[in-house]
């Protein structure tokens, strides 16, 4: 009998699947509904050092191959999204991982202090939102030097294993993959969405969204996805958590033999439905019977020349 118990950074995990951040993750009851539904983990949406409003409606259009949002990072008082967390880890049997992010490095160190203090297994810096931005008003994401300023300062203030999720919308992921792990990142998620896009009615000759631009996700950016973490699995040690366009079994073994330790699923969750993250592991359990795999270990990395 083959084994889908996978483990990040220490942590163990049930299955190589994980909701990502933003999806269904505001809500102890949502959460737990992800976990019982099969997902190895569960992922908060980041929570923000403030209370934020985010952008007015509408801030998601569906599109060709996926989506585009402008969610803007809306997120209640620091406080309030605490409260919620400690409901969510009563709640959820599984591993928790709490996403978080800040406007300034020091207030992703402090954010990052808050939340650890409720002892969530693992903790996700989104430094690749627009909305957290370095001195040039870029996110920290975007080159090697903000992202391990940023790495550096909440490792130094905190103890639970931390992962650091990174943009595709860079020229060498691998550079800036390079640098959190030098300054003490645990794990890595890759990708968040990618773009911006954008969306115009015709017919009103107005951009769909209040904001105009949204980051894309959903099946069309898979292969940007599957490339970036190919291209990190060959500079880093630390685990990988492939995110983007995930859909099924097979999607998850690509983005495994790219060099994903486990996978993020977002999009497919909502143009699906939860029981996304039980299909897909009996799709990967169906895959390694019939190719002969017993461990995902093997599949790790697979497509990587030798
Ligand atoms: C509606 C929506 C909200 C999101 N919110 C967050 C967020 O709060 N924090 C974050 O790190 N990523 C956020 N993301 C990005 C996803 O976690 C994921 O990285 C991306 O959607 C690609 O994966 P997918 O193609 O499986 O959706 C959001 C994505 C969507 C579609």
């Amino acid at each position: 009998m083959n084994s889908i118990v996978s483990s990040l950074a220490g942590v163990r995990l049930m299955n190589p699947t994980i909701l990502s951040s933003g999806i269904l993750g505001v809500s102890a009851a949502s959460l737990q509904r992800i976990a019982k539904s099969g997902a190895g983990a569960v992922t908060t949406k980041s929570i923000g050092p403030a209370k934020r409003e985010g952008h007015p409606t509408p801030v998601v259009v569906g599109v060709t191959g996926g989506i585009l949002n402008a969610v803007g990072l809306s997120c209640p008082p620091l406080e309030e999204s605490l409260s919620e967390l400690k409901k969510t880890l009563k709640a959820v049997k599984s591993p928790v991982i709490a996403s978080f992010y800040g406007r300034t490095i020091e207030e992703f160190g402090d954010v990052a202090e808050r939340v650890s203090e409720i002892k969530p297994d693992l903790l996700e810096a989104n430094i690749s939102c627009p909305n957290a931005e370095n001195e040039l008003g870029k996110p920290f994401a975007i080159d090697p030097e903000s992202a391990e300023k940023v790495t550096q300062e909440i490792k130094d203030r905190v103890r639970i294993p931390l992962i650091m999720k990174l943009s595709p919308n860079v020229a060498d992921i691998a550079s800036i993959a390079a640098s959190v792990e030098s300054a003490g990142a645990d794990a890595i998620s890759a990708v968040n969405t990618v773009g911006p896009g954008m969306v115009i009615n015709i017919e009103t000759a107005k951009p769909v969204l209040s904001n105009r631009f949204g980051g894309m996700s959903g099946p069309a950016i898979k292969p940007i996805a599957v490339r970036c973490v190919y291209q990190i699995y060959e500079v880093v040690e630390i685990p990988i958590i492939g995110i983007g366009g995930i859909q099924n079994g097979r999607d998850a073994i690509e983005m495994m033999m790219a060099g994903a330790n486990v996978v993020g699923i977002g999009t497919a969750v909502i143009e699906k439905d939860i029981n996304i993250f039980s299909n897909v592991c009996n799709e990967i359990i169906q895959f390694m019977d019939e190719w002969g795999y017993t461990q995902l270990d093997e599949l790790i990395g697979k497509s990587h020349l030798k």
